[in-house]
């Protein structure tokens, strides 16, 4: 067993924390404040390759692991997870479930601008009444011969307004439940396509998350991805990676909040010392250091078994649902460290605080993770 970074993984993670540092650090409280979508910041990030990061050159792709992929979640999310979930989404659920099930013609339309991050996508599972159930889609997409006719609304969609390609998960034979379920790519501009309610958030207040309502939209048959009724299974196996990026993604928020709780105890003077000399202080780091470093393995072995083609629904499962508790914990202890000062915007970790609660929820929540891990136990 080799706990070793390579020379790459190392470059490529100092890469996503310069980045972070010197482009998202500033003006991200105030994109948090004012919920105002980083763009610029991803056009870089896709200048940068970091959009499409294990996406083959082929299709315009950085060609990287998910070893790589988990080291630049987690430097980027240190600093702004509203960067990072759009940045999760595009590589995880749109990238790679379209170069691993989409047809040739899809990923030479549709993969190098979504790789170069010259335009964003989306991943449309959830409904007002299909979040954690998700066989209980409600939008349907019939079959009209030619194309589909696509009805319904998706909720909480990451990317929402400002995606360019939308993958849709929708109901066709509704009696074969998730046996009859399809995934389509809709473009922004097709006619009845319209971008709903912006969502105003406890945290990752920069992401844009918007519901979206579809009207009699018209999707060729070509825009189908996998065989009919691939489309559940396409939604299971694209999240089953997404997991490891959102997992990823609550590393780097608890190690974000770390960090700051470290430095601020070394600077911080109570009662004649610096705080982190108190006991009282230097077990809470101690304690949050060795969660973070547990959540990485996980986070590490998951991305491992992806990279090596084994079963890695399990590993991934567990990532989520362990670092996003740490997640959680780690910003909340961090905030506890600073005191007064963790109340408010200026320090970052009331921010990370906020932000980590959505890693429990979305990409399903920490029960669905458990249904995950207990299925595959009982296998
Ligand atoms: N990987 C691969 N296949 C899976 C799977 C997995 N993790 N989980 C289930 N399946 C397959 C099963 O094998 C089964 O297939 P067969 O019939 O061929 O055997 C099929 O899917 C149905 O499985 P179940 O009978 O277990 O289905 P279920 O209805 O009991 O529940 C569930 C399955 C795991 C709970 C699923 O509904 C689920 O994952 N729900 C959560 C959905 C979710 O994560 N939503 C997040 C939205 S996306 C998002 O948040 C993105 C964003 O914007 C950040």
């Amino acid at each position: 067993m080799n706990f070793q970074l390579t020379e790459e993984h190392l470059a490529v993670r100092q890469a996503a924390r310069e980045f972070a540092q010197t482009e998202l650090l500033p003006g991200v409280i105030e994109r948090d404040e004012h919920q105002i979508f980083p763009a610029e910041q991803i056009k870089k990030m896709g200048e940068l390759g970091f959009m499409g990061m294990m996406v083959s050159p082929e299709y315009g792709g950085s060609g990287m692991d998910t070893i790589s992929y988990v080291l630049a979640m987690e430097e980027i999310s240190k600093v702004d997870a509203s960067a990072s979930v759009c940045m999760s989404v595009n590589n995880s659920l749109v990238c790679w479930g379209l170069e691993t099930f989409g047809t040739e013609e899809q990923k030479r339309k549709y993969l190098p601008r979504l790789a170069k991050g010259e335009i964003i996508g989306a991943f449309c599972l959830s409904e007002p009444e299909a979040g954690s159930d998700a066989t209980s889609q409600r939008t349907t997409a019939i079959d009209m011969g030619d194309y589909y006719l696509l009805n319904g609304t998706k909720n909480w969609i990451t990317n929402g307004n400002s995606a360019s390609v939308y993958i849709v998960i929708a109901q066709t034979y509704p009696e074969k439940r998730h046996k009859g379920i399809n995934a389509l790519i809709v473009e922004r501009d097709t006619p009845g396509f319209v971008v709903g309610k912006k969502e105003n958030k406890l945290g990752i207040r920069g992401s844009d998350t918007h519901s979206l309502m579809f009207t009699d939209v018209k999707v060729p048959k070509a825009n189908r991805i996998g065989e009919d009724g691939f489309g559940f299974t396409f939604a299971m196996e694209t999240l089953n990676g997404g997991r490891i990026g959102i997992a990823a993604q609550a590393l780097g928020i608890a190690s974000g909040a770390y960090e700051l709780a470290l430095k601020y105890s070394k600077e911080r003077k109570a009662f004649g010392q610096e705080i982190h000399k108190h006991q009282a202080i230097a077990f809470k780091l101690a304690d949050m250091a060795t969660q973070i470093e547990a959540a990485r393995l996980l986070c590490l072995k998951a991305a491992y078994l992806k990279d090596e083609h084994a079963d890695y629904a399990h590993a991934s499962a567990m990532a989520k649902l362990f670092a996003s508790q740490v997640a959680m914990d780690v910003t909340t202890e961090a905030v506890q460290i600073h005191g007064g000062y963790g109340y408010v915007k200026e320090f970052h970790v009331e921010r990370l605080m906020r932000d980590a609660k959505i890693t429990q929820i979305y990409e399903g929540t920490s029960e669905i993770q458990k249904i995950v891990i207990s299925r595959g136990l009982l296998k």
